[in-house]
């Protein structure tokens, strides 16, 4: 870099006092200066490239005045509550009976595998049962025909359609997203999602929304391809929560952050450990340099200047 600013302003910039010390170095040096040329261009370069990233930072941060579509509020969720805070995972578990009983008859989650429950919201066996509970496409097998069989903990939670063309012959020409790692994928993350589910209402005057269309003030352009999913008392919890569409909608929403961040308590663990041992290791690496530096500190130096020479 200070070679760079050398080159381009000569020693002008870099020059503090005059003396004569960078001439010097000037008349040592083998680096070539920068031809004007050279100079122009690196600098309209430099210039542009800055100005694209502040063009782009303010595209970012504009108002989106113009937009039909209501930002969703700030809620707060367990997850992002503090430095060290943790999914809820009762909550986690109750969103998987959402999803299994709502949303996954449109919605894949193939990013997710039943082992990946386990320790999580269920415990081995439990795991092990919802795995079972779902047929599995295998195969080839000695016939070399395709069959069905229950799954086991490695397998990934099965796709509702078998492909994209299925789904969307199936939903009006809408595509319904892979859930896995949705919260990340859209702007408002998890207030977005919850806010999507429980935002549905009757459309505004003036606003038409086609036919198979739904409107939701949350979802960009107002008119969504997925109908109101959440109702009051949708599904039953196993462990008897009050099933009311907000209820679900935060479980739900919780339950598809978790399915993008599954290791996001072993992470926060880790950092707090990682505290604890390193704000041990900080003093005593402190004290260790005070004290492997302490003789060189403390050293003096003294010029002692040779005997004269013996008087003949
Ligand atoms: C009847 C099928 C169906 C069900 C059930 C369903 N969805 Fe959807 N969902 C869709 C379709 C179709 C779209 C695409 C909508 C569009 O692009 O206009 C969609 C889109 C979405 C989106 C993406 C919105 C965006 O910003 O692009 C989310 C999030 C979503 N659904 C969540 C859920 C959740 C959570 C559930 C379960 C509670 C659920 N859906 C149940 C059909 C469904």
């Amino acid at each position: 870099m200070a070679a760079s600013l050398g080159r381009l302003y000569g020693n002008r910039l870099l020059k503090l006092k005059p003396s004569s010390i960078p001439k010097q170095i000037c008349l040592y040096s083998t680096a070539q200066p920068w031809t004007k040329g050279r100079k122009a261009m690196l600098t309209s370069l430099g210039v542009l490239t800055g100005g694209a990233g502040v063009l782009l930072y303010a595209l970012e941060n504009s108002v989106k005045a113009g937009d039909l579509e209501l930002h969703p509020p700030k809620y707060p969720w367990d997850v992002t509550s503090g430095l060290f805070s943790t999914f809820d995972h009762a909550s986690v578990r109750r969103g998987y009976e959402v999803y299994k009983n709502v949303c996954a008859a449109c919605h894949s989650l193939q990013f997710v595998a039943y082992r990946e429950l386990v320790g999580q919201t269920h415990t081995e066996e439990e795991a092990k049962a919802e795995a079972e509970e779902a047929m599995i496409e295998d195969g080839p097998d000695a016939e070399g025909k395709y069959f069905k069989r229950p799954g086991k903990l490695s397998d990934y939670i099965p796709k509702p359609y078998p492909n994209e063309e299925a789904a969307r012959a199936a939903n009006n020409g809408a595509y319904p997203p892979d859930l896995t790692y949705i919260t990340m994928a859209r702007h408002g993350g998890q207030d977005y999602i919850f806010s999507i589910l429980t935002g549905y209402c009757d459309a505004p005057a003036g606003v038409t929304v086609q036919e198979g269309q739904h409107y939701n003030p949350y979802f960009p352009g107002g008119a969504i391809g997925m109908a109101q999913a959440l109702y009051n008392e949708i599904i039953e919890y196993s462990d008897g929560t009050p099933a009311t569409q907000s209820q679900l909608a935060k479980d739900v929403t919780n339950f598809l952050h978790w399915t993008g961040n599954p290791d996001h308590d072993t992470r926060m663990l880790y950092l707090l450990k990682s505290m604890i041992i390193m704000s041990v290791l900080v003093g005593w690496s402190f004290y260790w340099k005070r004290f492997k530096w302490s003789n060189l500190k403390t050293r003096k130096i003294f010029f002692k200047p040779p005997p004269p020479p013996p008087k003949v």
